[in-house]
């Protein structure tokens, strides 16, 4: 999807993805978003990076709790809701193919975050994005990828047959196997947390 697609399902984007958490491809999102917070442990003085921030529903609640959030996203409309929500917030329209935005290149963050956009992005892009995020953690800091994603090859194949009557093609899933063999040979831990049958987060730490 390009940023103008992004830009038109800003409008409803919030309510389109609480009523289609059911199936592929939202199965699990609201679980992951929830889990996602289990694994920040936050106070006034921490920061996070949120990549495809959207209209900031993963971010809001840490913003209530008063962490720095710094987002980043393409779709100016995304964002102004984003805006709406989190008025202090630093939120950058950026398109994150092109990697991190110089002008956040040196902040360092406790937490970068994402919830479902890595799935724009092929695999080398992801990496890419992976490697540079990892020069901006603080030393005990994390990267929390939520996703769509599958275990395996297998996994993924047995969701597209269920469900090709409204599987994208054009979209890039994670296969967590290949992945995190990819992470861990340049130096990264990584955790993988199964959320639903096509919805898991990724835990990367730096060694
Ligand atoms: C499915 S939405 C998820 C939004 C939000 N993270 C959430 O959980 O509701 C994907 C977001 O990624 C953004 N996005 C997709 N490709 C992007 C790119 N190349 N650069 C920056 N943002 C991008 C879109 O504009 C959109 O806001």
């Amino acid at each position: 999807m390009n940023k103008h697609q992004f830009d038109v399902w800003s409008i409803n984007y919030d309510e389109t993805v609480k009523k289609s958490t059911e199936g592929y491809p939202f199965k699990g999102y609201e679980k992951a978003i929830q889990a996602i917070y289990c694994l920040i442990q936050n106070d006034s003085n921490t920061k996070i990076l949120d990549l495809g921030i959207g209209t900031g529903t993963l971010t809001q609640k840490l913003y209530l709790e008063g962490v720095r959030i710094t987002g980043v996203d393409f779709s100016e409309k995304m964002l102004k809701q984003a805006k709406q929500k989190m008025p202090d917030a630093t939120l950058i329209e950026y398109d994150l193919k092109e990697g991190i935005p110089l002008v956040i290149q040196n902040i360092k963050f406790q937490y970068i975050i994402s919830a479902y956009a890595f799935h724009h992005w092929e695999d080398k892009q992801k990496i890419d994005l992976i490697k540079q995020c990892a020069d901006l953690l603080t030393p005990s800091g994390k990267i929390l990828i939520a996703d769509i994603m599958f275990s395996t090859l297998f996994d993924r194949e047995s969701c597209k047959k269920q469900y090709r009557n409204c599987w994208d093609d054009e979209e890039f899933y994670i296969l967590a196997d290949e992945f995190i063999r990819t992470l861990r040979s340049i130096d990264l831990d990584v955790k993988f947390h199964p959320i639903s049958f096509c919805c898991g987060i990724l835990e990367i730490l730096v060694r």
